[in-house]
């Protein structure tokens, strides 16, 4: 019994200790002529879809939940953002070459038809994100328009 208790005393003062672990949570300016919605002037709908389910993981305007401030979720949303930002970064889409746009294009079609995006894990705590059929395909339309006339 003793032992149990320490056990969990010395959890409990890790637990605390770890909350001191600095994680940098400030968002890089954003430039709107690199920014993909304001560059592309899309639609409202389109807009509003994107920065509700894709934004928060693919851009520099991602607003952190908050269960982000406690560690160790903090750590894993993070690296979420990071991981992210680094495969797809809306904030500096004009900054991307012609085939990387394409690529990109291409690949968010796929991941929102098989779902694996915005990912299942995020949808369970924004409602938000948790795109209908309905909205999945409005995107999608959109995004095939792009690569029809590769106007990206
Ligand atoms: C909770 C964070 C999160 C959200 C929300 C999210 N993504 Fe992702 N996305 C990631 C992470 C992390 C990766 C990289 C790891 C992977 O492929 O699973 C990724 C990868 C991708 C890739 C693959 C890029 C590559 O190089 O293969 C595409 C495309 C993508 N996301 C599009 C989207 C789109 C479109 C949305 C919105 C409908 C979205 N994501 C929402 C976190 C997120």
């Amino acid at each position: 019994m003793k032992m149990a208790k320490k056990i969990i005393f010395w959890i409990l003062v890790g637990f605390a200790l770890i909350q001191f672990f600095p994680i940098d949570r400030t968002n890089k300016p954003i430039n709107s002529a690199a920014n993909f919605v304001d560059a592309r002037k899309t639609p409202e709908k389109i807009r509003t879809l994107l920065k509700n389910a894709c934004y928060d993981c693919h851009s520099n305007e991602t607003v952190y939940p908050k269960y982000a401030f406690i560690a160790p979720v903090s750590w894993s949303v993070k690296s979420h953002v990071n991981e992210g930002r680094e495969h797809l970064n809306f904030s500096t889409w004009e900054t991307y070459n012609k085939d990387l746009k394409e690529n990109m294009i291409t690949k968010s079609i796929q991941t929102i038809q098989s779902k694996a995006m915005p990912m299942p894990g995020y949808i369970v705590y924004h409602k938000e994100a948790n795109l209908s059929e309905a909205e999945r395909a409005l995107l999608i339309q959109y995004f095939e328009e792009m690569l029809k006339t590769k106007t990206y």
